[in-house]
């Protein structure tokens, strides 16, 4: 397809996978592994904090279960038993979704280095320091502010809000309504904005500079957020090995990651490149409106959705967002396969087969990977690369992960009307 039928293909929201031309196999290293490494070890420092904060995190680990998806073989007859499984991030506590991961890690950064300054820690100082009355009275005269469709703003702020931070929540006025309605039971104030995501991010950065109290969590820049999801990528190895999963180059894993501005597929997805190179292969899952990741790579200089002539109107409110990470688009340009776009017909179809078959409780953004092993391997695009990375003689030995990003705290009524939706 050259640009001009993807283009229309797009506007005719028929899901699609689209190849990266710039994809390379092989892992090449950049600036942000120093940072990676410093999560990793700052990550082992706040399980103290973190067991005590939240204790559902076992061992102060931020993770979630790996599942098998047998269950679901049917719906995929090109897959054997234990080669299709689920990240269930939508378990992880409290936030209920993927941005746990690197929202709480930016969040727990920023109070240490805040700590660190105020001269409230040592080198032998361990993190319930944190925790302290000291330490409360200084972040109560600190801000954390962050603009969100919705899932980081409930990690940011409710993670914010028990470190005794203010937090504040910038989002559109078209975010779920439960959403803030449970932010502010938090104690976090939520600021409404007209317009799209992008639109609420840029008012929120805004208000954050004119006041040195306030630190700005960067959805669409943070290169801390893009560490703590990186930090992932270790437990899913470890979880996959322990279940007995093979991954190396002649047994390679498949990923399918549902994406919005980017940076939780990117910096998962980079920390598992990091980690096994051309062992595995990276597809992010965009809604058919919404597809900012492909606009800006497909397109010869980055164009956000509207340009392509697409609204950014879809039910998966978590991916609704018109313009990618500039950090993600320049980090993963070599790493990601490609780009894949999914229907919100399709969502809900996934979401209530979740449900039905596993019991899982998926919000729709987080159901996107379930057409990732579809579109790979039935799709003219899917196949071509299947065949041009030698992966089509060696099907058999592939793992095939979905990340699935959200859900668990979704209030059983709006859960209850996306079961009822026809599909
Ligand atoms: C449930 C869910 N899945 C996936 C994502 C995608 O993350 P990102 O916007 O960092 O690409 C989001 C974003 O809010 C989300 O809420």
């Amino acid at each position: 397809m050259n640009l001009e039928q993807l283009i229309q293909h797009a506007q005719a929201h028929r899901p699609l996978c689209w190849l990266n031309p710039h994809y390379q196999p092989a892992f090449s290293p950049s600036w942000i592994d120093a940072q990676i490494q410093q999560a990793e070890q700052d990550s082992e420092w706040l399980t103290t904090a973190i067991s005590h904060l939240i204790p559902a995190f076992t061992k102060g680990r931020i993770q979630a279960p790996l599942l098998s998806a047998n269950a679901l073989l049917p719906y995929y007859p090109d897959l054997q038993s234990d080669q299709l499984w689920l990240q269930a991030d939508h378990l992880l506590p409290v936030a209920g979704s993927v941005k746990a991961r690197g929202g709480f890690y930016e969040v727990l950064q920023h109070a240490s280095q805040l700590a660190q300054q105020a001269g409230l820690l040592s080198a032998n100082s361990d993190s319930l320091t944190l925790l302290s009355d000291a330490a409360k009275q200084l972040f109560a005269q600190h801000r954390i502010a962050v603009g969100s469709t919705g899932n980081l703003g409930m990690a940011i702020g409710i993670m914010a809000a028990l470190l005794g931070f203010q937090a504040e929540v910038h989002m559109s006025v078209e975010a779920k309504a439960w959403k803030k309605a449970r932010l502010r039971q938090h104690g976090v104030k939520v600021i409404e904005h007209s317009g799209d995501y992008s639109r609420a991010v840029a008012a929120g950065r805004a208000l954050a500079e004119q006041d040195p109290f306030t630190y700005f969590v960067d959805d669409e820049r943070s290169s801390s957020l893009f560490s703590g999801y990186a930090l992932a990528a270790d437990q899913v190895i470890q979880a996959l090995t322990e279940q007995g999963r093979r991954i190396d180059s002649e047994h390679p894993l498949l990923v399918y990651l549902p994406c919005g501005v980017g940076g939780a597929p990117g910096g998962i997805g980079y920390g598992l490149k990091r980690r096994l190179g051309d062992a595995v292969h990276l597809f992010f899952v965009e809604p058919c409106a919404s597809p900012c990741i492909l606009t800006a790579m497909a397109s010869p200089q980055p164009q956000d959705v509207y340009q392509w002539g697409l609204d950014n109107q879809t039910l998966a409110d978590g991916l609704a967002v018109p313009a990618a990470s500039e950090l993600v688009l320049t980090l993963l340009k070599t790493q990601l396969s490609g780009c894949m776009t999914v229907s919100d017909a399709s969502l809900l179809l996934w979401l209530q087969c979740a449900y039905q078959q596993l019991q899982l409780q998926l919000e729709p953004s987080a159901a996107a990977g379930f057409v990732g092993p579809q579109l790979l391997l039935n799709s003219p695009e899917g196949r071509q690369y299947l065949a041009q990375q030698g992966l089509d003689a060696r099907l058999k030995q592939t793992t095939h992960l979905i990340w699935t990003t959200g859900g668990s705290l979704v209030p059983e009524n709006e859960f209850q009307s996306w079961l009822q939706l026809p599909n």
